[in-house]
């Protein structure tokens, strides 16, 4: 089924896994701890587009993106080294763990998909 990923089982903790939905790539973060202790601290005031962790996950150690960038389209990159998170090669757009613009030129967060957590390891996009 196009909209129904297997998260858990392709994403342990600390890894990354990308799906496809409707010919979209979508982005699975399975956070560290420290991750989600690190995302939930971040002082939102200073960001481009403010948003704290809490509105981003459904569970904090599942982050789940459209893995597009909203600067000018490009497919970001797993495990940027400056903020935990993605990386986009295009044009250099940093983005923390939480997959919030840190650095470079996308105006906005990588945007966040509707889902739903099925089960313990289905997660439904769309
Ligand atoms: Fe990603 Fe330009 S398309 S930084």
């Amino acid at each position: 089924n196009d909209n129904t990923a297997p998260y858990s089982y392709l994403t342990p903790i600390g890894k990354n896994a990308v799906f496809k939905w409707r010919n979209k790539p979508i982005f699975v973060r399975h956070h560290t701890p420290q991750e989600i202790i690190r995302e939930e601290g971040v002082n939102v005031s200073q960001l481009r587009h403010p948003r704290n962790d809490s509105e981003r996950v459904q569970k904090p150690e599942w982050v789940i993106v459209i893995g597009i960038c909203p600067h000018l389209g490009c497919m970001p990159i797993a495990n940027a080294r400056d903020f935990g998170g993605y990386f986009c090669p295009c044009h250099g757009s940093h983005y923390d763990a939480s997959e919030r613009i840190r650095k470079g030129p996308a105006p906005f967060n990588l945007e966040i998909p509707q889902y739903v957590f099925k089960d313990d390891s289905t997660v439904v996009i769309g």
